[in-house]
């Protein structure tokens, strides 16, 4: 297979859909069939099989109306799926809740603290960020690893540039990631069912990668608080779990960082997280899923359809060792 450059960006930059104008959310969700699901839905935490993945609904949606979509022809999903099905657990478990839940997250002032091994430590406010960085359009498709799956119209900047504004050392091999931690409003926080603060981390050399994204946006507006606002990561090629939301602090460091789904179910939710049909969870098959939206379930892509972006990375590696 002819290699596309490292740092391509497979993704379609025409004009990205308005939001809907849809006042009743929730006669939306029902009509999408999403109501009522939530108890029945496998989280990432230890969690029932796939069968319980988001139940059949007819296509359809804005994305479709317009005819946008991502590089391989995948419409958008629809925003009132996006923005109200998300798994956000600092504020419930309840992925057709968070939106409610996430009403009063009020995220600024905001800051981000990026330290560690590098030569220029720095917090940036979010206004800085978003002068310093140009934002840009991208069509992404997210798979969750509970079995689900949308395609998602980010904007945002490389990870990249922010790293290389402050500089990592020789010593930096890995990234990690801190969400915020705000037990007044988010009540999930107090629950003691997780070890909060969520953590996350990639190795530095998946960090420069042009895939990986710092998201402030989605659907050409700013992040919505459930979506992880202000500032959230996205890593296409990796399970859903490894984009963290919310993020106040990233710091360089030389070992594998503890990221919290590894923490709590190592043999469940591997460090590498990396989207790969032919490696199962230990309770399901990662073989198909369903795209919210969609009648029938389609073949998972290895690497989520961005293994010539990405594959070098994993080069020499038994991705069944490196889950
Ligand atoms: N980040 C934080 N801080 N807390 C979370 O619970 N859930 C993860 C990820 N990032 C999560 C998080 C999971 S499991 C998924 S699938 C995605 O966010 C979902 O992103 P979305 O709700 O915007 O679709």
């Amino acid at each position: 297979m002819a290699k596309r450059k490292h740092g391509s960006v497979p993704l379609k930059k025409d004009e990205i859909t308005p939001k809907p104008l849809y006042d009743s959310r929730r006669k939306f969700l029902k009509q999408m069939g999403f109501l009522g699901m939530g108890a029945v839905l496998a989280s990432c935490a230890p969690a029932p099989a796939a069968t319980s993945a988001p139940p059949a609904e007819p296509t359809g949606g804005l994305a479709t109306l317009t005819g946008l979509t991502d590089e391989l022809g995948n419409p958008l999903t629809d925003y009132n799926a996006v923005t109200g099905y998300c798994n956000f657990y600092e504020f419930t478990t309840n992925k057709e809740k968070v939106d409610e839940q996430a009403e009063d997250f009020v995220p600024e002032p905001w800051s981000v603290e990026v330290g560690g091994l590098v030569n220029n430590p720095r917090t940036f406010t979010m206004s800085e960020i978003l002068e310093t960085f140009d934002q840009q359009e991208r069509i992404y498709r997210m798979r969750c690893v509970e079995g689900w799956s949308m395609v998602i119209p980010w904007l945002g900047f490389p990870l990249r540039q922010l790293l290389e504004e402050v500089e990592p050392t020789s010593e930096a091999k890995y990234v990690a990631f801190q969400t915020a931690m705000l037990p007044d409003v988010m009540n999930g926080v107090n629950s003691m069912m997780f070890p909060f603060p969520y953590l996350e981390g990639l190795r530095l050399d998946e960090a420069l990668n042009d895939l990986s994204l710092l998201a402030t946006g989605l659907y050409h507006e700013s992040l919505p608080p459930q979506n992880g606002a202000p500032i959230r990561l996205v890593v296409p090629w990796k399970y859903g779990f490894k984009s963290i939301k919310s993020i106040v602090k990233i710091s360089l460091v030389t070992d594998q960082p503890y990221t919290m789904w590894n923490t709590i179910a190592p043999q469940e939710y591997g460090f590498y997280a990396n989207v790969n049909p032919d490696v199962d969870h230990p309770r399901w098959s990662q073989g198909t899923e369903i795209r919210i939206g969609e009648n029938q379930r389609r073949d998972t892509l290895y690497m989520n359809g961005y293994a010539d972006e990405v594959e070098y990375l994993y080069e020499g590696m038994d991705l069944a060792v490196y889950y």
